[in-house]
Formats: structure tokens, C-alpha cells, sequence
């Protein structure tokens, strides 16, 4: 990859770390227009189908996915008038594999909301998921662009596979951590990724930039399932908008505990460990084994790592010239570190 000048780049990120705050706000032009997309464009004969949509899609979501696709449009310099209506299609595909991945873990809460398993049932979560992943695809297809549309059903694969060993390495507290990144880079990070590249491929940019955007958004996206795990621990319900905790109960190995069973001294890993494999856990158990994940050092060990990965995805940026769209990626791609829920 070419490297454009090291010198700016740093200094770009020293400015914008100092002003994180502002950091999410300065995009609500891009929220709200690609809120009104997905108001306007949600419509069914099947009130039914509307009526969980709305629920799920209108719900307190980031639209991350949406917007990292309008920013890499923008840094390519298209600003074609469908922009933010293909960008829902990211929004879609998300929400569809939330609406899947909540019947899995028999989710109660998703973003700040009872999620859709528990209001409807889970048949009815399952279809809808089906309903909203159609609905992307039928946009993407209008789009007449095949390398488009194959990095869009590659990422859901990939996707689908990173959700699939997950579930195969339930109750696995041998997992490692090279089979934990196969998984969230898998299962989250592909998704981002797709976002960034589709943005690319649809701005026709060269193959250079849009090889950048792909692997800035991938290394953003690992660091943001990163940061999703850990929050799992340290978070509130309150603030992450789901029940934190939710890792260890529904028997999934993250980094976290990973890390803390490597760190932990003979004795109490055996303490931790035989906790792990008793199917009868209590609330104790899990406080117990919660209060040693926060108490260890490993929090601090992933947070680093994520910021390294923030970092790789900023360096993925240098084949482009400063501009204000470039910042934003990089600011946006920072928030992932330094965001709350
Ligand atoms: C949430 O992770 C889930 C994902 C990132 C991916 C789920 C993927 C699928 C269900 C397969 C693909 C489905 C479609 C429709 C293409 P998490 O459980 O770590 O996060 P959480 O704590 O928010 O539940
Ligand atoms: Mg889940």
C-alpha cells in the first residue's frame, strides 16, 4: 500500500483525539438522513412485518455500518443521490443478524428495548430477520453492479460461518484466542469491512483505495467487537442498551476471560475453572468469576489492543490525501474505542 505522509496522519489523529466528544455529534446529517431512508423505505402489505421493523430498526440504533459506507462514497467523491438509501442495505443486513443472533442467545433486551424474540416469539423474530435481509438484498440488486453485490454476499457468508463456530464452541472455555479472532473477525468485522469496500466499489474508485477502505473497516471492526466484549463486562444495562454479563451466562468464551484465565495464578484458575464447568452455576458463581475478569488486567490489555487496531485502520488510510471525509473516518473509527454502548 502506498504510504501517502506518515507526518500528517499523526498529527491528524493527535487533533482529533482531543475533541472525542464532538465526536459522534458532528454526523447527524448523515443519522438523520439515513434514519428518514430507512423510515421512508420500510413499508410491507404485512403489518405485522412493519410493525417488528420499526420496533428493531427505528429502535436506538448506531448506524455505524451506514454511515462508514457514506463516508468511503464520500472519500472516493461519489455523491450519487442514492447514497444514503444503498446505505441502508448495511443497516438491513445488521439488524437481521441481531434479529437472528437474539433468538440464539434468548435475548431480553436489545438496544434499550425488549427485543423482538420476546415481544413477538421467536418464530416471528427468525422471519423477520429473513424479511429485512431480503429487503437489503432487493435494494443491493438495483444497483446493476456484480463486484458490489459480491463482496455484499461473501460478507454475509463469512458472516453467517464466524456465527456458526460460535455457536459450535458453546460451553468451549478452552477456546483460544486465535479461535476467538477467527470469530469476531467472522461474525462483525467482515460486515464493516463490506461497508467500506461496497462504498469504494460503488464510487468505481481504483482498486488501491478501495483494498484501504476494506481493510481500514476491518481492522475497525475487530477492534469494535473488542470493545463490545469488554463492555459486556464493565458496562451497565443503563448505558450498553443490553444486559451486561450476558457473555459469561450464555456459556461464550470472550477475550476477556480468555486472557484472565492465562493471567490468573494456579490456585484461583482452578477455583475459576471448575466454576466454569459446573452446569448448576448461582448469581455468586458468575459474580465471582465477573469480579476476576475486572480485577486482573486484562481489560486493559484488550482496550490497548483495540486502540493498536484503531490505529492499523487509520495507517490503511494513508493512500488517501488529508481531507475533512478522511478525519471523519478516522474519528468515527477512534469512537469505536472510546464509546460507551
Ligand atoms: C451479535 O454479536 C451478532 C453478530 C455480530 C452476527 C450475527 C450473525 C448471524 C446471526 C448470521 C448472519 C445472519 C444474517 C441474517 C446474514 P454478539 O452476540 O457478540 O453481540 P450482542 O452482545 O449484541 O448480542
Ligand atoms: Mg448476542
Amino acid at each position: 500500500m502506498k504510504c501517502y505522509n506518515e507526518s500528517i496522519d499523526k498529527d491528524i489523529v493527535n487533533r482529533i483525539m482531543e475533541s472525542d466528544a464532538s465526536n459522534i455529534a458532528r454526523f447527524k446529517n448523515h443519522f438523520d438522513a439515513i434514519n428518514r431512508e430507512l423510515t421512508q423505505i420500510f413499508d410491507s402489505r404485512v403489518p405485522l412485518v412493519e410493525d417488528i421493523g420499526k420496533h428493531t430498526l427505528l429502535g436506538d440504533g448506531k448506524r455505524l455500518r451506514p454511515l462508514l459506507f457514506v463516508l468511503s462514497c464520500h472519500i472516493c467523491h461519489c455523491h450519487r443521490p442514492d447514497l444514503y438509501r444503498l446505505s441502508t442495505i448495511f443497516e438491513y443486513i445488521h439488524t437481521a443478524s441481531l434479529l437472528h443472533d437474539d433468538v440464539l442467545d434468548n435475548a431480553e433486551i436489545r438496544r434499550k428495548r425488549p427485543s423482538a424474540n420476546q415481544v413477538w416469539g421467536n418464530h416471528a423474530a427468525v422471519l423477520e430477520g429473513d424479511f429485512l435481509y431480503s429487503k437489503a438484498l432487493s435494494i443491493g440488486v438495483r444497483v446493476n453492479n456484480i463486484p458490489f453485490l459480491t463482496r455484499l454476499t461473501e460478507a454475509t457468508l463469512r458472516m453467517t460461518e464466524g456465527q456458526i463456530l460460535e455457536f459450535a464452541h458453546t460451553h468451549d472455555w478452552n477456546l483460544t484466542k486465535d479461535q476467538y479472532m477467527e470469530i469476531i473477525t467472522a461474525k462483525t468485522a467482515v460486515l464493516i469491512s463490506a461497508a467500506c469496500a461496497c462504498g469504494a466499489i460503488i464510487s468505481d474508485a481504483m482498486a488501491e483505495h478501495q483494498e484501504s477502505l476494506a481493510q481500514f473497516g476491518l481492522h475497525a471492526g475487530i477492534a469494535f467487537q473488542l470493545i463490545d466484549d469488554l463492555l459486556d463486562y464493565t458496562s451497565s444495562e443503563r448505558v450498553f442498551g443490553k444486559p451486561v454479563g450476558k457473555d459469561l451466562r450464555e456459556e461464550k468464551m470472550t477475550l476477556p476471560l480468555i486472557y484472565t484465565l492465562s493471567q490468573l495464578e494456579t490456585g484461583e484458575k482452578k477455583r475459576v475453572e471448575s466454576l466454569l464447568q459446573n452446569p448448576g452455576k448461582t448469581d455468586d458463581d458468575y459474580q465471582y468469576v465477573m469480579d476476576r475478569v475486572r480485577h486482573n488486567g486484562a481489560l486493559g490489555r484488550i482496550r490497548n489492543e483495540a486502540q493498536g487496531y484503531v490505529d492499523h485502520a487509520t495507517d490503511c488510510l494513508k493512500a488517501f490525501p488529508d481531507s475533512e471525509i478522511k478525519r471523519d473516518l478516522i474519528r468515527l473509527s477512534q469512537h469505536i474505542i472510546d464509546r460507551e454502548n
